[in-house]
């Protein structure tokens, strides 16, 4: 390619910029020219591209949210959408896509890039890990670690108070927030989409620790759990329980954004400078991913279709460590 745009596309998330600033380095140090388009695909079927150079991308690195915007673009999801932005880019000679973002952003990518030739490289940004072909999506570990400090303050004055708190964390269909954090911060339970969830059994457990009087009982809830989230078992466990003094905290955007941690800069750093080598060669239609701290290269179409697995073991740690 001689010409690349880059764009940001569905939910924000921390290291986002730092991703950006890699493309657009790499991109000028190949003596490429390199676009940024606004606000996702919105930008590109609204022409809102723009020329970028090396200072457009200064100062960034730290900064959470994305410089360059995001949206979620329905025009974009129609044929007429598609050939409009394809239009937009061939006025501007662009022959070259980086997309940051989720699946959503990548199904989108893999849509357009079948219909026209311009080759599309997809890197990993999102906070919920719901993602195959990586070990890490950027954003996750910023989220996760906002979320733990979060937690931890509950715990503080759920002690004060002996108080049962239950916190909702983000996360989408994918528990992986709820899950680290939770066994970061000892939660007795972790609710989670992956798994079905036991009500009588959480009660049990809550029971018997009321008898032990343990001091502090914490419930971290994925916001996509069965049981429909956080407000949802507080209102079940008020009912069953009715003498036990319980709280919700919904954590919510808070975990979107902050400046982003050494990992997620540093994945974010990789990844850039990765999806440009990646145009560079040649390749088509692939995931910037990494996988056992080797760069891994997944066909778009596989990003979208598979789920990353999940570990079950982590939920018997979980459940041992506290007891
Ligand atoms: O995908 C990122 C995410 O923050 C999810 O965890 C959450 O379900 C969703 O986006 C919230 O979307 P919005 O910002 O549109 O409310």
């Amino acid at each position: 390619p001689t010409k690349i745009g880059v764009l940001t596309s569905g939910g924000d998330s921390p290291g986002m910029n730092a991703a950006i600033r890699a493309v657009v380095r790499t991109g000028l140090h190949y003596g490429l020219e390199v676009f940024g388009i606004h606000r996702g695909y919105a930008g590109m079927v609204e022409d809102d591209i723009e020329p970028m150079n090396s200072r457009s991308v200064a100062n960034i690195i730290q900064r959470g949210g994305t410089i360059l915007k995001t949206a979620r673009c329905k025009e974009f999801m129609t044929p007429e959408g598609r050939k409009i932005a394809y239009d937009n880019l061939r006025k501007h000679g662009i022959d070259g896509l980086v997309i940051i973002g989720g699946d959503g952003s990548f199904r989108g990518a893999q849509i357009f890039s079948n219909e026209y030739d311009i080759p599309c490289i997809g890197i990993p940004g999102t906070i919920d890990k719901d993602m195959a072909g990586t070990d890490f999506t950027i954003g996750f570990d910023t989220a996760v670690n906002t979320a733990v400090r979060a937690i931890d303050k509950i715990r503080d004055t759920a002690d004060a108070h002996d108080r049962l708190f239950i916190v909702e964390v983000m996360g989408r269909d994918a528990g992986y927030i709820a899950l680290h954090s939770g066994i970061a911060t000892g939660a007795e339970h972790i609710l989670i989409p992956e798994t079905k969830t036991n009500v009588e059994e959480i009660i049990a457990g809550l029971t018997e620790k009321e008898k032990r009087r343990k001091l502090v009982n914490l419930i971290v809830v994925a916001e996509g759990d069965d049981t429909g989230g956080g407000d949802e078992v507080g209102k079940m466990v008020k009912e069953r329980l009715p003498n036990a003094d319980v709280r919700v905290c919904i954590l919510g955007h808070i975990q979107r954004g902050g400046s982003p941690t050494c990992l997620d800069r540093l994945i974010a750093s990789r990844m850039g400078y990765h999806a440009v080598e990646c145009l560079m060669e040649g390749k088509h239609n692939v995931m910037v991913g990494i996988v056992n701290n080797r760069m891994h290269y997944l066909p778009l179409d596989n990003a979208v279709k598979a789920k990353e697995r999940f570990n079950k073991e982590w939920l018997r740690i979980v459940k041992i460590l506290a007891s």
